[in-house]
């Protein structure tokens, strides 16, 4: 059984993990309707992958006898000015997202649940990705500056993303 603690913390963090996969839906509508379908499609992407994201902690929390509790999820209030805010926006996210899977993994020590620690081990890992992959988009971005063929270089890059 869980600790009522731990199962609290990990139930939030799934209907955080939902929150991202709309947080990254809504930055890539703005992408849609600019014609950077590359940008929009690595958002799109993401938005899945924080879905996936999700859902291994409701299979774990399901595996562990407790039951998932979906909340509310919020509305992303966004309104980005220019392209680059929204990949700014996005690494600045995932900061905060490590700062949250981080805090879990110290209450799971603290509640010496040794299988808790272990499944968040893979978020541990997956945040260093997730961080750099955003602000390696922000530097290109950078890079590009007020080229729109650079732009579209990029454009098509993050086009390919695959998953
Ligand atoms: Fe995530
Ligand atoms: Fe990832």
């Amino acid at each position: 059984m869980l600790g009522k603690k731990v199962e609290d913390a990990l139930n939030a963090q799934m209907n955080r993990e939902f929150y991202s996969s709309y947080l990254y839906l809504s930055m890539s509508v703005h992408f849609e309707l600019n014609s950077l379908k590359g940008f929009a499609h690595w958002l799109r992407i993401q938005a899945k992958e924080e879905l996936a994201h999700a859902m291994k902690f409701y299979d774990y929390m399901v595996q562990r006898g407790a039951r998932p509790v979906l909340s509310q999820i919020d509305a992303p209030t966004g309104k980005w000015k220019t392209d680059i805010a929204i990949y700014e926006d996005a690494y600045k996210h995932e900061q905060k997202v490590t700062k949250y899977i981080s805090e879990l993994a110290d209450l799971a020590r603290a509640e010496v649940d040794h299988a808790t620690e272990v499944f968040l081990q893979w978020f541990v890992n997956e945040q260093v990705e997730e961080e750099m992959n955003a602000s390696d988009i922000v530097n290109k971005m950078k890079l590009a500056g007020d080229s729109s063929g650079a732009m579209f270089v990029i454009d098509s890059e993050l086009g390919k993303r695959s998953k």
